[in-house]
């Protein structure tokens, strides 16, 4: 076991090429995230967040610094570090438990086991009784939870997730997070999350990172130091929370400026 963070960038910057030159998306971005946290990512409509969990991913590679992995260079996409983006990605030939078996499939686990890893993740994003359904009989919500289900099959040590609430109505959203902390909790994986909501970044991070106007800088790096310990459901309440409120207008002050 080493102690290096989970994920590190080092001095990183990354421009695309555009129509009139470079587009410089992130710069010289420095960040350790440390193993078992939960990161929120929050930053104006293209400042760079994508780019950033991208970069993060192993899609793409930055021009300068770098990006490390356990301490290790990355070198491109790994099933350790699970995406889940904010369109669902489901195979829409596959039932919700033949995505969800997908990942194992390829990595050679015998049948039996895969079928057990299947139905555990099913179970874990209350989709059981679908399991035998087919994506487009699904509402967005319940896509959604499938897509996560897929990605923890793989048992990845870090979950990349880029607005994967984004497109929901307000209540499965809420449903969802509650989920997502849930399943944060009882497995101790590093999640890093990119959010428009304030609210969602401050009620599911450790910690909240603010970006700036492209190229993304880090504005703000918010330590979200309150207890959101209690039952599933909370959500509201702790919302309502004092402490909470504190460090949503901490973000916010940096959001709006
Ligand atoms: N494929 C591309 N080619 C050229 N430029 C790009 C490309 N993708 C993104 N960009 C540029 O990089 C900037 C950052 O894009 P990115 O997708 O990371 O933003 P974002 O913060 O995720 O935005 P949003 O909140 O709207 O999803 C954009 O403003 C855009 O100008
Ligand atoms: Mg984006």
């Amino acid at each position: 076991m080493s102690n290096a963070p989970a994920l590190q960038l080092r001095n990183v910057d990354y421009s695309y090429s555009g129509r009139n030159g470079p587009v410089p998306a992130v710069d010289g971005l420095s960040l350790d995230i440390e193993v078992g946290s939960f990161l929120s990512i929050i930053g104006p409509s293209g400042c760079g967040k994508s780019t950033l969990l991208r970069l993060l991913a192993g899609l793409l590679f930055p021009d300068r610094g770098e990006v490390l992995d356990d301490g290790q260079p990355v070198g491109g996409p790994d099933p350790r570090r699970g995406i889940v983006f904010q369109k669902p990605q489901l195979y829409p030939w596959l039932t919700v438990g033949k995505n969800v078996e997908f990942g194992p499939k390829m990595r050679g686990l015998p049948r039996a086991e895969r079928k057990r890893l299947a139905a555990q993740y099913v179970e874990m994003v209350r989709l059981t009784e679908f399991a035998k359904s087919y994506p487009y009989e699904l509402s967005g919500g319940m896509q959604q939870r499938a897509a996560l289900a897929r990605v923890l099959a793989n048992d990845p040590k870090v979950l990349l997730m880029d607005e994967p609430f984004g497109a929901l109505d307000a209540l499965t959203r809420e449903h969802l997070q509650d989920e997502l902390r849930e399943i944060w909790r009882s497995t101790g994986k590093t999640i890093v999350l990119v959010t428009h909501s304030v609210e969602e970044a401050v009620y599911l991070g450790t910690r909240v990172l603010v970006l700036s106007d492209r190229p993304a800088r880090a504005l703000a790096d918010i330590p979200v130091s309150f207890s959101t310990n209690g039952t599933r459901g909370l959500g509201r309440e702790v919302k309502a929370r004092p402490e909470f409120i504190k460090v949503r207008e901490e973000v916010l002050r940096y959001v709006w400026t």
